[in-house]
């Protein structure tokens, strides 16, 4: 079973979902991306992150055939590039990317990142996109929390449904503002590359001692970390369906507090304010 999280307005979405960033780039794996992505959503990794930027356009394609016959099933996120965020630009951005994903709503559409349009503009586009019914929720990514502030001054109340940022054991700056910001106006974040890309994090010997102890691997630590406080939405991205069964299995991984008091000594917790990262 995949925890939920719940939407500044009580919907609740998977906590821990697929993502797609690096699918759809070469026409010779897509048939496995295809298989490992309904793979996720049969096990009840029913929430899928893309973006008209990973490949140009071709994840989305990908996901688009995963979902085919089974829409309802899965709430489909994708975000709009900073530089289509404009009035007329986000509306032919998202017109785009639903007939690429071979459906006729977003669940959820996010600005990448921060471009040179005036949130208030792109806000008003994805208010409008909302109205017309081709997108049920809009949210950003990659914004630091002074932005944070600025686009709540200029959106309807409670209309930004979440902030994708990255967030894993190895990058935790966000906890010492951003997260408590989002927390207070009960706004799930989403942490993108839980795992850190499989890179140098996967190999930390925390993650493995506390692996061990559970039976787990340190990648189904670094998810069952990211999942722990109940109001993050993880969303790794798994091509294969080896791996896409072992992120559903850390669903269910319990950490103690001795687990987490022994990732913290290694990964400490901010002590002050970091720039975001983000990649
Ligand atoms: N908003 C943004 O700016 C932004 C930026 C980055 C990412 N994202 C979103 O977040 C998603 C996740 O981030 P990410 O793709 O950067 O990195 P990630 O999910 O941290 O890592 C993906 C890597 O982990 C491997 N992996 C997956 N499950 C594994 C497991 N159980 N054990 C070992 N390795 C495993 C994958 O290999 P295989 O593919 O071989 O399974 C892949 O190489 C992206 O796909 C994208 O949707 C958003």
């Amino acid at each position: 079973m995949i925890p939920t999280v719940k939407l500044p307005d009580g919907t609740a979405v998977p906590a821990l979902g697929q993502g797609t960033w690096f699918m759809g780039e070469t026409p010779g794996q897509a048939k496995a991306e295809v298989a490992a992505l309904r793979e996720g959503i049969e096990l009840g990794l029913t929430l899928i992150d893309t973006a008209e930027m990973y490949a140009e356009g071709g994840a989305e394609r990908v996901v688009g055939e995963a979902i085919a016959g089974q829409r309802q099933r899965v709430f489909l996120v994708s975000k709009v590039y900073p530089h289509n965020a404009s009035a007329t630009g986000t509306a032919k951005a998202c017109a785009a990317s639903l007939k690429r994903l071979g459906t006729d709503c977003i669940d959820l559409y996010l600005l990448h990142w921060r471009g040179g349009y005036p949130l208030a503009e792109t806000v008003a586009a994805f208010e409008r996109l909302r109205e017309a019914g081709q997108l049920r929720y809009w949210g950003v990514s990659n914004l630091d929390t002074d932005e944070m502030a600025e686009l709540e001054s200029v959106s309807p109340a409670g209309a930004c449904a979440t902030n994708q940022v990255l967030y894993n054991v190895g990058e935790r700056g966000i906890e010492f503002d951003l997260l408590p910001w989002c927390r207070k106006r009960n706004m799930p974040i989403m942490a993108y590359s839980p795992l850190g890309q499989a890179g140098a994090l996967l190999r930390s010997p925390a993650l493995a001692d506390v692996a061990r102890r559970h039976g787990a691997t340190p990648a189904q630590v670094a998810l069952a970390w990211s999942l722990r406080d109940g109001a993050t939405i993880s969303i790794p991205k798994a091509g294969t369906l080896a791996h896409v069964r072992q992120n559903v299995a850390a669903a269910a991984l319990k950490l103690t507090a001795e687990n987490f008091a022994a990732i913290d000594s290694v990964h400490k917790p901010p002590g002050g304010k970091l720039p975001l990262a983000m990649l």
